[in-house]
């Protein structure tokens, strides 16, 4: 199924990912491309409505990026965004300058024309404001619809086409109401919103069987949110042609190959493929404590362990990923005036040789989005409000070289944290909470005895997508009973400490 499609031609703007959030959330189908997008691309898509975004570049520059002129005459509702307004401004014939000084953060806005981008909102608006070029004057057509201290043109809109333009960031969260602003033009533009969890599924289940046929799939499952998301998608599209492994590598948290597979029977009627090979990856790893070694042995290991599985099914034509929107835009997005686009590359590391064709049904949604399909198609919360987990496991929570035993005690302590989250309503609000187990042994006291033992942090942070994290300040006493759990009921353990750094400097993972 075709949904209507509202554009965002990115410039480069950090914020672009968040038009397109602020538009999805309508349930408006929206895109984004580079500003490199040809005039038959262009036509090709046929949206129903454009966004500009902004951008680092400033406009006055001679290497400052463009648009193909013809994309922004064409006639469809338009919203230049900072840098796009800018670009609108001075393709029609007016003037940007080099403004003296930066103006960066919240400024009021004050709105003569409380109509059609407007409507709805006081005359009075606190806005975001990030640029280092300003619009001296208008083009023929275009006239003012707001203004603010520093910026006499803070919005303007053309007399007879349906063009905004918006000097501020109506996308971020500092302005305040900037996705009423967004809705209202989106209203303007007429969508049909058409794009919901359910015709997402409906339409990709259809997807995949078109591209499927009868051939068989193979998926690598972790028990995360994204490779559970697309078992269950291909499930529903292609039943049993679905060759769904879990590699059970002894570094997941405790029991969770076991959940993952139990989850899947009940919500599906679907068996996993559940290889065991603690072992192999014990074995691999004695001795190494250097955490990026760690991190190729792991990876390569696993490889090996899914190929091979894999080769038992020598009739399979596909292998499903579970690649999300931002990984493609990562990769599409514009870069600079002089940066080439690099083409999608495979970010689930399986090697080309497999000789696959790749199944992703998942490369057109942010990771809320995925979370949405994910309980519209009936996996359980378990599976579908998980915290995010790394690929190599408890590895790099075992601080030094890994063994079966260390790896065990861990999971011993990492289950009382997270238990105690759930019993506490705080597993939902923390982004990422895990356990440490630490190189060091500490003095301790038990009954009359002097104790030896383990010392174990807890790290718990708040983010959005793991770039930048602050740990999370969780009340004493939540912190306090889950010590005394993890000391009295964990033997080996004498000390539980917390782990207080935000990332940067810190990073999430110890290792
Ligand atoms: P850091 O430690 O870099 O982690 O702040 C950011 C996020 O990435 C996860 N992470 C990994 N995920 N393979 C993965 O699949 C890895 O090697 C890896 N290292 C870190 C980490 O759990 C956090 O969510």
């Amino acid at each position: 199924m075709q949904h209507q499609q509202c554009l965002i031609i990115d410039f480069g703007s950090q914020y672009t990912q968040l038009i397109a959030k602020t538009v999805r959330r309508l349930n408006i189908f929206s895109e984004i491309v580079p500003c490199t997008i040809t005039w038959e691309e262009f036509q090709q898509r046929n949206p129903r409505a454009v966004i500009l975004s902004g951008s680092p570049w400033s406009i006055t520059r001679p290497d400052a990026p463009v648009l193909d002129p013809r994309i922004l005459a064409a006639e469809m509702p338009m919203l230049g965004i900072c840098y796009g307004m800018q670009l609108l401004v001075q393709a029609g014939g007016g003037k940007v300058i080099a403004a003296k000084k930066k103006e960066y953060g919240r400024a009021r806005i004050h709105i003569e024309d409380r109509d059609s981008i407007f409507r709805g909102l006081d005359s009075e608006e606190e806005v975001w404001m990030s640029h280092g070029d300003a619009v001296q004057t208008l083009p023929e057509g275009f006239r003012r619809i707001a203004r603010s201290d520093n910026s006499p043109f803070a919005a303007i809109m053309h007399e007879s086409r349906p063009v905004w333009a918006l000097q501020f960031h109506p996308e971020v969260a500092n302005t305040p109401h900037g996705a009423i602003m967004i809705e209202n033009f989106c209203d303007i533009a007429g969508f049909s919103l058409d794009w919901t969890p359910t015709s997402f599924i409906e339409s990709t289940v259809a997807d995949i069987r078109a591209q499927v046929g009868e051939d068989r799939v193979i998926l690598g499952l972790s028990g995360g949110v994204d490779s559970s998301v697309v078992a269950a998608l291909l499930h529903k599209a292609v039943g049993e042609q679905l060759v769904p492994i879990l590699v059970d590598t002894g570094l997941l948290r405790q029991d969770e190959a076991g959940q993952v597979r139990e989850a899947f029977q009940q919500a599906f009627g679907m068996e996993l493929i559940v290889i065991d090979a603690a072992s192999t990856f014990f074995e691999r790893l004695a001795g190494v404590a250097d955490p990026e070694y760690k991190r190729k042995i792991i990876g390569k290991t696993f490889i090996e362990i899914f190929e091979a599985e894999a080769a038992r099914y020598p009739d399979a034509r596909f292998l499903a990923q579970g690649t999300l929107y931002p990984d493609i835009i990562e990769s599409v997005s514009f870069k600079g005036p002089s940066a080439t686009i690099k083409s999608h590359h495979n970010v689930g590391g399986l090697p080309e040789q497999m000789n696959l064709e790749l199944v992703e049904p998942l490369r057109e949604l942010f990771k809320d989005e995925v979370r949405e399909v994910g309980r519209k198609l009936g996996l359980p919360g378990l599976l579908v409000n998980r915290h995010p987990f790394p690929g190599p496991g408890l590895a790099i929570r075992i601080i030094s070289d890994v063994t079966r035993e260390k790896a065990e005690l861990l999971q011993r302590i990492d289950v009382i944290f997270i238990d105690e989250l759930h019993e506490a309503g705080l597993y939902d609000s923390t982004w990422q909470a895990f356990a440490v187990l630490l190189p060091i042994q500490s003095v301790g006291v038990m009954g009359d005895e002097r104790t030896y033992e383990n010392v174990c942090a807890l790290r718990a942070v708040c983010s959005t997508d793991g770039m930048t994290a602050d740990w999370t300040e969780f009340p004493h006493w939540f912190l306090k009973r889950v010590s005394n759990r993890i000391i009295n009921e964990v033997r080996g353990v004498n000390r539980v400490v917390y782990d207080i750094s935000s990332k940067p400097p810190a990073t999430i993972e110890w290792e």
